[in-house]
């Protein structure tokens, strides 16, 4: 048996394609789930989009510090991979499952392939930069996006036979389940007009976690939303941080603050979005591959090709930059832009071989 891990909801995109391009070349995989992400709209609702089979397990560890969250996930899995002997593991992303599996998987001796491996921000106070580098320098297999990635991989020392660059697999889902997310037309049925609305997600640490930052975003975003209507889907991180701090997302015009969204809603909602504001890694790389200008709340990324190649633009937090940056690209008809070599629809394909190579 070969197993990818999930955990959090930005894994479940990648292993999906993972699992049926296994499935389709004859192998037995399965889906193992840490329960990092529990939320129906967290984690169950991407299993029905994304037409992925019930996990083989469901470890269960839920909310908790880092260290008690990595420390669960690591004791659930040691005990899974004991009971089970899987062939191969892939790690997928950079969230704590990723990196407590992998550790697991090294002490075991178990061969573990990451997927998304050698991206870096270079901020170490992400605390997905940490599981980023600690990953990649324990797993057997580094599977990359992009050339920058390799890059990044060479120049900490990493051999350059275990680097196999394979593409962006979340752009496999992503083309996949657009026709579908599409016919869903979740726009229209919230009252937008295609093109004449932005779409806004926030759950990094640093921008949610001080009440002070967080409503210093809001109030420029409440600048932007005086120019068209902002749809926000709340993550829980995120609404739990607004109503401890006093925030009140609901009192902003313009600002439609909405529970989270299932994969096909969230794609057919940004698909047709005017602009997307966030400090998601996937939203840098999705806006990229639709075309769909891009401003990224945060310092700096680890996914540059979504400037180089994309239609990302790196904004920070400071307000008066948001909302000049925002009416910028608001003044733009289309946004410059080209899909980055390999997000092509076939990475996880590119997954399995290069796995099944190297396990010959
Ligand atoms: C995690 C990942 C982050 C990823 C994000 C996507 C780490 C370090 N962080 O951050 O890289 O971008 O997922 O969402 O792994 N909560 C719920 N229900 C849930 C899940 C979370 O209510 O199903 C709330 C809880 O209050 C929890 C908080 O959100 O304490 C944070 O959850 P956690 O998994 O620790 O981190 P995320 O912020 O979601």
């Amino acid at each position: 048996m070969i197993v990818t891990i999930v955990g959090a909801r930005p894994n479940f995109m990648k292993a999906a394609p993972i699992h049926a391009a296994f499935r389709a070349a004859g192998v037995q995989h399965e889906i193992v789930h840490t329960g990092q992400h529990y939320d129906q709209a967290m984690s169950k609702v991407f299993f029905d989009d994304l037409g992925m089979p019930r996990p083989i397990v469901d470890l269960g560890v839920g909310s908790g510090t880092h260290a008690e969250q990595t420390a669960a996930v690591m004791i659930g899995i040691e005990r899974f991979f004991t009971e089970n002997r899987p062939r191969a593991v892939l790690v997928v992303g950079d969230v704590n499952s990723t990196m407590a599996a992998a550790i697991v998987a090294a002490k075991m001796g178990t061969f573990c392939a990451h997927v998304e491996a050698g991206l870096r921000s270079g901020d170490w106070s992400m605390p997905e930069e940490v599981n980023r580098v600690v990953t990649d320098s324990i797993v057997d297999l580094l599977l990359t996006p992009s050339k920058d990635a390799d890059e990044n991989l060479l120049a900490e020392g990493c051999a350059r036979e275990t680097i196999v660059r394979v593409g962006n697999v979340m752009i496999d889902t992503l083309l996949r389940h657009l026709p579908m997310a599409s016919a869903l037309a979740i726009p229209g049925r919230m009252g937008l007009a295609a093109k004449q609305y932005a779409v806004l997600t926030l759950h990094r640490p640093s921008n949610v976690d001080d009440p002070v930052v967080l409503s210093r975003i809001l109030g420029a975003i409440a600048e932007v939303a005086k120019e068209l209507p902002v749809v926000f889907p709340v993550h829980p991180r995120t609404r739990n941080q607004a109503a401890s701090g006093g925030l009140q997302l609901e009192r902003t015009a313009g600002l439609m603050p909405m529970d989270p969204l299932g994969y096909l809603e969230f794609l057919s909602l940004m698909s047709q979005a005017r602009l997307v504001l966030t400090d998601s890694g996937g939203l840098q790389e999705e806006s990229t591959v639709l075309g769909i200008p891009c401003l990224t709340l945060r310092e700096n990324t680890e996914r540059p090709i979504t400037i180089t190649d994309g239609t990302n633009v790196l904004v920070g937090t400071d307000p008066t930059l948001i909302v000049r940056e925002a009416r910028r690209a608001l003044q733009h008809k289309t946004a410059t832009h080209r899909v980055p070599e390999l997000w092509d629809g076939h990475a996880s394909e590119r997954v399995v071989s290069a796995v099944l190579k190297r396990l010959r």
